[in-house]
């Protein structure tokens, strides 16, 4: 066990298509958005001061022995701990630092929680495997979000572009041209419980409406998978565009989020969508080198608070 601070990192996430279906059994294609980190470091402490995390921007300190049963930060350390053999609570301070904005749906929950398990499994001096971590993340995903499909912690572990289908193994995915996402953030928090939560609600009252839209969604995935192998980005923002209205049929989008996507495309974009549990958060926008710059300053002057670039490149 390292007497040295240990620290460990996650990225951010995005959903390129197939959210809030993918909650029900369909494929989905997320990324990771590495241009916004979570970090953890594990500090050792004196004997007997116990296990402390401080997570400074959520402005919250949790010593784990009074942190509550369903505080997502102390379960994710209860179990890593569980899985590393460590039975007695260590006097270990754990700090937190994001640059992912919350509630915005690049998974910052996900990316804290990962950084976390990571940060103890460095400092306990043993490998982190992603499916280990993604599935100990499951479990504050699961206080945050309510009926999470595992995407957001999944891509997040794995840190790879992925093709994801609850309950399977997740997919790397890889592209055989780069693309580039325009990331635009509405400024809008909307926590994904609620989301979920209302299109449940939907569901349940309207069964057969809302499995054909997840079946329309599942195909535009299907399609997008195969545009993605063919290098066809001009298709692939078509996708985008189709998802996005199948997920304003789901009741997700909003007019914050409406006037971002047109934007986007009256600027070049080949194609928007909002991305995540949707009504505020962010909007991707499928952009060329051509009109990159374009669609960013026309995302801005309709109100985003920030835009972020990432480009998917293809692996090796
Ligand atoms: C959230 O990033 C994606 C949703 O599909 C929820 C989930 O998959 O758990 C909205």
């Amino acid at each position: 066990m390292s007497v040295s601070p240990a620290t460990a990192t996650a990225p951010g996430k995005t959903i390129l298509l197939g959210e809030h279906a993918v909650v029900y059994g369909r494929p989905a294609i997320a990324t990771p958005v590495w241009q916004t980190v979570a970090s953890a470091t594990v500090t050792p402490l004196a004997p007997d001061s116990g296990c402390v995390i401080v997570a400074e921007d959520l402005g919250e300190t949790i010593r784990l022995h009074d942190g509550a049963a369903d505080q997502p930060l102390a379960l994710v350390t209860r179990l890593a701990l569980a899985e590393l053999g460590i039975t007695q609570e260590p006097d270990w301070q754990i700090t937190l630092q994001s640059t992912i904005p919350i509630a915005s749906g690049l998974g910052s929950g996900a990316a804290l929680s990962t950084a976390l398990v990571r940060a103890l499994f460095a400092q306990a001096g043993q490998i982190a495997e992603p499916q280990t971590v993604s599935r100990i993340v499951y479990e504050s995903e699961r206080i945050y979000h309510g009926t999470p499909s595992g995407i957001d912690n999944t891509v997040i572990a794995y840190g790879t572009p992925i093709w994801f289908v609850r309950g399977q193994p997740a997919e790397a995915f890889v592209p055989p041209v780069p693309f580039t996402l325009a990331i635009a953030d509405s400024g809008i928090r909307s926590p994904t419980k609620e989301t979920v939560g209302d299109v449940r609600r939907g569901w349940e009252a309207q069964p057969a409406r809302h499995e054909a839209l997840f079946d329309a969604i599942a195909a535009a995935v299907h399609a997008g998978r195969k545009a993605i192998a063919a290098g066809d980005l001009a298709l692939l923002g078509a996708l985008m565009d189709e998802d996005h209205a199948l997920l304003a049929q789901l009741g997700v989008s909003s007019d914050p989020l409406e006037r971002l996507v047109t934007a986007a495309r009256a600027a070049g974009a080949l194609g928007a969508k909002l991305s995540g549990g949707g009504r505020g958060g962010n909007v991707i926008a499928l952009v060329t080198a051509d009109c990159q710059v374009a669609v960013e300053h026309a995302l801005l002057a309709a109100s985003a608070v920030r835009v972020i670039g990432t480009t998917v490149t293809p692996v090796g």
